[in-house]
């Protein structure tokens, strides 16, 4: 039985000769790659800064002690993500407090966040859930409203845009994921990117032990010692990953182009197909489909259907988490749309080299499954 998988990423011979041009240089942990690696984010994302991190978690982590979040600090994090999300707030000492979710986007709805923020408030966190950028304007106006930082969870929405911005540029620091899992990847690895240099310096310092830069000493021409400033982390990205992250930058375009082809071919299927909802796409953003998430309707028990397809040689998993309900947040919030997200969706096989042969096949045994199971 042939698999139909969830996800392969796309490689080719460029990345080893990229690996190989790093390892006969001698040099493999962070170097001049890596430099390669933030130097092209930058001038694909328009930002200032990029600083690159052994994953999205860590960026995250980072990126919230660089605005200066610590113990007794509350920050607003969309409920329905990965929990990496509530973890690096939790790793500050700060308490993460999550806010619902739209059913139809998965996004955090702007219109529960002023409910939630208290005077512990400092911070908001909202993730482009899936490849779909939340709503920045309505989030950025709320923050500035409440002199809130915004630290946007971009771990699966390099590319995407919302109005023509590309996610992870507008709040105060964005942080993207290169996991298996994501539009390219580099195995495990990460980016912060900002506008603003104090904190994009605290960030760098912060990944490297918190001891003065590397590349600052390497443009000085006297001998110098670094100091270990304050306490950091080691959060550097090897110039090995870096190779397999250039290469895959330049594919980046080619990839999202197919994905968004293969997503209208399933919206299409799924049209076709009852007791599931295609995913919706708001108007003003530029989805990338890290992931094809539908939603499976509320009688069908969702498990099963991927245990069944399973069966059939048909990959699919849940769409992602909801937050609240995690026993290591201890959380009194209740998230609904969330909770119900997190029982019904389905994340169905996409990525860039699937064919549209496979979503027919794949499409059968759904149409079969659901019917069995309704
Ligand atoms: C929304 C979200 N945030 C953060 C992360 C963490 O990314 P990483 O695995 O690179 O640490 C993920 C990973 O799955 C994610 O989906």
């Amino acid at each position: 039985m042939k698999t139909i998988h969830l996800l392969r990423p796309y490689f080719d011979s460029e990345e080893l000769e990229e690996i190989q041009k790093v390892l006969d240089s001698g040099w493999v942990s962070q170097g001049s790659k890596v430099k390669e690696f933030e130097d092209k984010i930058v001038e694909y994302l328009g930002v200032k800064y990029a600083i690159a991190v052994t994953n999205c978690t860590s960026a995250l982590h980072l990126a919230l002690l660089s605005i200066g979040i610590k113990k007794g600090d509350e920050v607003l994090v969309a409920d329905f993500t990965f929990p990496a999300t509530g973890h690096s707030v939790l790793y500050c000492g700060a308490k993460p407090v999550f806010v619902d979710v739209d059913l139809k986007t998965y996004n955090i709805t702007p219109e529960l966040i002023e409910e939630k923020i208290s005077e512990r408030t400092k911070a908001i966190i909202p993730v482009h859930t899936f490849g779909q950028p939340a709503e920045m304007d309505k989030i950025m106006e709320i923050a500035k409203d409440h002199n809130l930082k915004v630290i946007e969870d971009a771990a699966c929405a390099l590319g995407a845009k919302y109005n023509d911005k590309y996610a992870g540029t507008t709040g105060d620091v964005g942080c993207f994921s290169f996991h298996a899992r994501k539009g390219i990847t580099t195995g495990e690895g990460g980016m912060a990117v900002t506008n603003n240099k104090n904190l994009a310096d605290k960030i760098r310092n912060l990944s490297v032990f918190g001891m003065t830069s590397a590349w600052d000493r390497e443009k000085s021409t006297e001998f110098i010692i670094p100091e270990f400033t304050e306490l950091g982390y080691n959060y550097k990205m090897s110039d090995i990953t870096a190779a397999v992250g250039v290469t895959q930058l330049k594919r980046l375009e080619k990839i999202i182009e197919r994905k968004c082809t293969l997503a209208k071919y399933w919206d299409e299927k799924l049209q076709e197909i009852e007791f599931i909802e295609p995913p919706y796409v708001s108007e003003n953003v530029k989805h990338i489909y890290q992931s094809y998430v539908a939603l499976v309707d509320r009688h069908i028990n969702r498990n099963k259907l991927i245990v069944t397809l399973v069966k059939r040689g048909i990959q699919t998993q849940i769409g992602t988490y909801a937050s609240h309900i995690q026993p290591v947040y201890n959380s009194n919030q209740k998230c609904p749309n969330s909770l119900e997200i997190f029982n019904r969706s389905l994340a169905l096989p996409m990525y860039y080299m699937l064919r549209e042969e496979d979503i027919d096949v794949a499409a059968a045994h759904l149409k079969k499954a659901l019917e069995k199971l309704a």
